[in-house]
């Protein structure tokens, strides 16, 4: 950039934040522009106790800003809104224990991380980012910076609250994208952007959806972090699918659903047990740090960058699969560590009545099944689909015909899902599922088909 246009875009910055500071508009509302509690260098760079707490000049290089000798912007090439350091190392001057005492930093060294400190120069300004039909986010510009999910001037101290799915304080500002269609198991046609969002999965699409990966079957071709490849979460959550976690809308008005569409009340643990069928979610109920001392969907210890301490479909305890039998003999610590307990009672009487496999009459099948070579037990996802977020089969149940990664192949070489046809009912037989298998007994019926009720 020529001298006179870095002059001139400091003139319209400084512009920009008297008149900010004489509105009192989002940045001094911002944790960053408080006066008493935001930005300040003074504690790293002694030279910044000239300029009040949460003055711009803490993060902005402005020129002659410090008496003449003032520290050069690093990184220009990437770095047109002259920060003093480029991405994730201007934040991290204060978000790595001091003078900010949640350590932000330190959750990237973790294995299964939003890729932040792993690329450099793929990101250039968020307002820039727009516009673009996704292109920032695709192929070898793929990215994920701070300021990507934060916007830096508007930012306030508040984490979400469950239930809900509307932007925390953390997330005000930050754009994202809204699908314009939804069809059954299908990426959307098109996106519109949302600026800015008003729903935390908005500003996930941005990067988890067709809106960024293109993919006709959205499914794309390379994996994340945890091994597994990426797929489109806009159409996992698409309302028009069977079944799907309350991310977008409440059960309620997931219209690809039928007859019974909210669970019942008993078969949820608090806070879920309150608006049933209305209320809605947030990614970040399940996609977030395992730690306890700061939160967002940053890193984890855990794969996909799951919560705490739970695991799906693995059980920490010997990497094999979740079965209805950890939950029945109350086993590997279930409770604590399978994810779906984390919202849902799951108790063994619960699961009996929708689970037809636990019913009295039935466990005398239960090492039998040809499915139960595995384990000697049903796994979660010999019915339910892996991925967890939505399914074109009611009850997020997946069928044997999925590609992966919505199939997994086991150590034994046995896939699951392994259901070929199910049907959501009040009172289930086996007249709701169909195994593909002839020695299996379910395939002796003939199913009724799933939708039509
Ligand atoms: C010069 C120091 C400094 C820099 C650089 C900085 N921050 Fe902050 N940040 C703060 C302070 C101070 C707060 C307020 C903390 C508080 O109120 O406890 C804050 C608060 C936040 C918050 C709200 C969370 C909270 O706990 O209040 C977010 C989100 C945030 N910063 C993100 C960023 C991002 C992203 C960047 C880089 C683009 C960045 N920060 C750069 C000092 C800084
Ligand atoms: C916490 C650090 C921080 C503070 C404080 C801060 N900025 Fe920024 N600013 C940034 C970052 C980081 C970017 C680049 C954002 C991106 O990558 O999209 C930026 C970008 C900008 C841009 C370029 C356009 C845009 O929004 O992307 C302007 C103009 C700007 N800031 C002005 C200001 C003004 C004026 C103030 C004070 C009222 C201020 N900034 C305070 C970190 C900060
Ligand atoms: C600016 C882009 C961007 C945004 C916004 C974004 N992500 Fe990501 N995310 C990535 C990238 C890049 C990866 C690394 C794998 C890849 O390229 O897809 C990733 C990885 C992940 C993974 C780990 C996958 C694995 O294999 O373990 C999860 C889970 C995830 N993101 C969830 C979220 C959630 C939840 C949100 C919204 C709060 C979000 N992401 C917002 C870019 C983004
Ligand atoms: C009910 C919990 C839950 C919710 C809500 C949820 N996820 Fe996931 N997600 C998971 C689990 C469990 C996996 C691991 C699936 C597997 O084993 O492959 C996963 C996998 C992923 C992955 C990695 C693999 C892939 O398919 O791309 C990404 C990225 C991801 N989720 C993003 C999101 C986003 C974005 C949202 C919100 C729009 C979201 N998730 C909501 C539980 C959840
Ligand atoms: C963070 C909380 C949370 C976690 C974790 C979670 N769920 Fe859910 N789940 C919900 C909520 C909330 C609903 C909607 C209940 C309602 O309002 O009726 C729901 C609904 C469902 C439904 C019904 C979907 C439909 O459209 O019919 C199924 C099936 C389900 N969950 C299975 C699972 C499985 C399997 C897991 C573990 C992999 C899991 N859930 C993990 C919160 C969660
Ligand atoms: C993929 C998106 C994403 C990226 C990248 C990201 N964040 Fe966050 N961050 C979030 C979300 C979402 C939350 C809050 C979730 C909530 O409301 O519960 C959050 C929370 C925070 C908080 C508040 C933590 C607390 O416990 O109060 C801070 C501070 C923060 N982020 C700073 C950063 C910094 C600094 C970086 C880069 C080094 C960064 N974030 C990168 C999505 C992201
Ligand atoms: C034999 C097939 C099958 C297996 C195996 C199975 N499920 Fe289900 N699951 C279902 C069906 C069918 C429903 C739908 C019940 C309904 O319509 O209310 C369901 C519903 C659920 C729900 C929604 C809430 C509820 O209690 O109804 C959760 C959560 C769930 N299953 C978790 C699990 C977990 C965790 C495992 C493994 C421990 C598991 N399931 C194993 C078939 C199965």
């Amino acid at each position: 950039m020529p001298a006179w246009r870095r002059v001139w875009l400091l003139v319209v910055t400084l512009l920009l934040a008297l008149s900010c500071l004489a509105t009192a508009g989002p940045y001094t509302d911002s944790a960053h522009g408080n006066t008493t509690t935001g930005v300040d260098r003074s504690s790293i760079d002694a030279r910044y106790s000239t300029f009040i707490k949460g003055n711009c000049s803490h993060c902005h290089e402005q020129h002659s800003s410090l008496g003449g000798s003032e520290p050069l912007p690093v990184g220009s090439a990437h770095n047109p809104a002259l920060r003093f350091a480029p991405e994730e190392h201007l934040c991290n001057i204060c978000h790595d224990g001091s003078p900010v005492s949640k350590n932000i930093a330190s959750e990237f060294n973790k294995q299964y991380r939003h890729p932040v400190t792993d690329y450099a120069d793929r990101h250039t300004l968020s307002l820039d980012e727009k516009g673009q039909n996704g292109a920032p986010f695709r192929g070898l510009n793929r990215h994920a910076e701070c300021s990507d999910c934060h916007e830096p001037h508007t930012a306030q101290g508040a984490l979400h609250i469950a239930p809900g799915n509307d932007v925390s304080g953390m997330l005000l500002g930050v754009w994202g994208v809204e699908p314009n269609s939804d069809l059954r198991w299908q990426p959307a046609l098109s996106f519109r952007e949302e600026s800015p969002a008003t729903k935390e999965y908005q500003l996930c699409f941005k990067c988890h959806s067709g809106y960024a990966l293109w993919e006709v079957d959205g499914i794309a071709n390379f994996t994340g972090p945890s091994g597994v490849l990426i797929t489109d979460q806009a159409m996992e959550f698409s309302k028009a699918n069977r079944s799907a976690h309350p991310v977008r809308i409440g059960m309620n008005y997931q219209t690809g659903s039928y007859g019974t569409r909210s669970l019942s009340r008993d078969k949820m643990k608090a806070p879920w047990n309150l608006t049933i069928g209305e209320q809605t979610m947030y990614c970040s109920d399940c996609h977030d740090t395992d730690s306890s001392t700061v939160a967002g969907p940053h890193a984890s210890a855990n794969r996909f960058l799951l919560q705490g301490s739970w695991t799906w479909p693995y059980r920490p305890i010997d990497g094999k699969l979740w079965t209805l039998n950890d939950v029945r003999s109350n086993i590997n610590s279930w409770n604590s560590r399978l994810l779906c307990a984390k919202c849902h009672s799951l108790n063994f009487n619960d699961m009996s009545d929708e689970h037809p496999h636990l019913k009295t009459g039935h466990t005398s099948n239960y090492g039998a099944e040809p499915y139960t070579t595995y384990d000697s037990s049903f796994s979660c996802v010999a019915c339910h689909i892996p991925i967890p977020h939505g399914s074109a089969v009611s009850r997020l149940i997946g069928y044997d015909t999925l590609p992966e990664p919505y199939k997994i192949t086991v150590s034994t070489g046995a896939t699951f899902p392994v259901l070929r046809q199910f049907k959501k009912e009040q009172v289930y037989s086996k007249r709701s599922c169909f195994v593909p298998n002839t020695a299996a007994c379910h395939s002796a019926h003939t199913i009724k088909v799933d939708g039509a009720d």
